[in-house]
């Protein structure tokens, strides 16, 4: 039987406010899988449901097609947001006792918290104590903490916020050996653009609600939105609003919206017309535009203010 976590129709209210509202996820072995939306959105909140941290109101966490087991969730591997190492343990010490906790030997513990070490770029502070790791270090034992033991599931929670771009490689590297070895990922971010390059599968959510999910690829394939990317800074008023409109100027040029049915080529044409043009492509939407396209409104740092139904 192959294994995969469900989450189905999941619920969840504190007090009278909805959090989760009937939230499905499905994660297959052999795939990365994004939980993604913004702050505020439900993601840890599920992640603690998904380890029977909380009891949801409603709906089930099915392991293999049956109801997850206490005895399912000690083979996951689970990383918290709120990250929680002791700060005057050396780092190796610290994993092999995580290792000891989940039934390993010292011997077999030992080695596989030097493999990950390795593999994290952290081979040479094994013997330091944590409190004399950067953050992005200590994230990084947080991660190997999480992992230790080989666990069949590995949930991360907000894995990559406030890492440097050398530590979200080493991270990307172990998520994806993970995976390639047909075993089972799930990670959170609000951080969509960072991400963007890593996911496979998503599961987009917004106030509690799925908004988009599926193949990360199929999805930006069947979008009808269309934008055109030139490597020039675009002015609103070369361009008629009818056909296309910027959306972000930046150092490396303008990316423009193209209205439905616009031909790309009127539009290069416009904007050929006023400024010099190298380097352009028509392009399928971000992840952060899909976001925006499903939910309505951008996938911002803020914790959105709730309406309606969720009051
Ligand atoms: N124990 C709790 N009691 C009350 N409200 C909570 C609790 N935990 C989370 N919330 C609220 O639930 C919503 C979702 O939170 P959370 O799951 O942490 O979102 P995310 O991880 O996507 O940022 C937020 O509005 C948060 O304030
Ligand atoms: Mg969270």
């Amino acid at each position: 039987m192959v294994n995969t976590l469900r989450a189905a129709a999941i619920s969840q209210r504190f007090g009278s406010r909805v959090v989760l509202d009937a939230v499905d996820l499905e994660v297959p072995p052999g795939r990365v899988i994004g939980l993604l939306g913004p702050n505020g959105a439900g993601k840890t909140t599920l992640m603690r449901i998904l380890f029977g941290v909380l009891t949801p109101d409603a709906g089930r966490v099915e392991w293999g097609g049956r109801a997850a087991t206490d005895g399912d969730r000690r083979s996951w591997g689970y990383m918290p947001q709120e990250r929680g190492l002791y700060r005057d343990m050396r780092v190796i010490d610290q994993l092999t006792w995580i290792a000891r906790l989940h039934g390993l030997d010292r011997a077999t513990g030992e080695r596989r918290a030097a493999v990950l070490l390795e593999q994290l770029g952290l081979a040479d502070r094994a013997k330091d104590k944590i409190l004399k790791l950067s953050g992005g270090m200590a994230q990084r034992v947080q991660l190997a903490a999480a992992m230790v033991h080989e666990p069949s599931l590995l949930v991360l929670d907000e894995p990559f916020s406030g890492l440097d771009p050398v530590a979200v490689g080493f991270l990307s590297d172990v998520i994806l050996a993970h995976v390639r070895a047909g075993r089972n990922l799930l990670f959170s971010s609000h951080q969509l653009d960072l991400v963007e390059d890593l996911c496979e599968t998503i599961t987009l959510i917004d106030r509690g609600r799925v908004v988009l999910h599926g193949d990360l690829r199929a999805l930006k394939a069947a979008s009808a939105d269309r934008y055109l990317r030139v490597d020039v800074a675009v002015d609103p008023s070369w361009v008629d609003g009818r056909l296309a409109e910027p959306v972000t100027t930046d150092a490396s040029g303008t990316r423009l919206r193209l209205a439905p049915g616009a031909d790309p080529g009127t539009v290069l044409d416009a904007v050929r017309a006023n400024g010099t043009v190298r380097d352009f492509a028509v392009e399928a939407p971000s992840l952060s535009e899909l976001f925006l396209a499903a939910a309505g409104h951008q996938a911002v740092d803020d914790e959105p203010e709730l309406q309606g139904s969720n009051r």
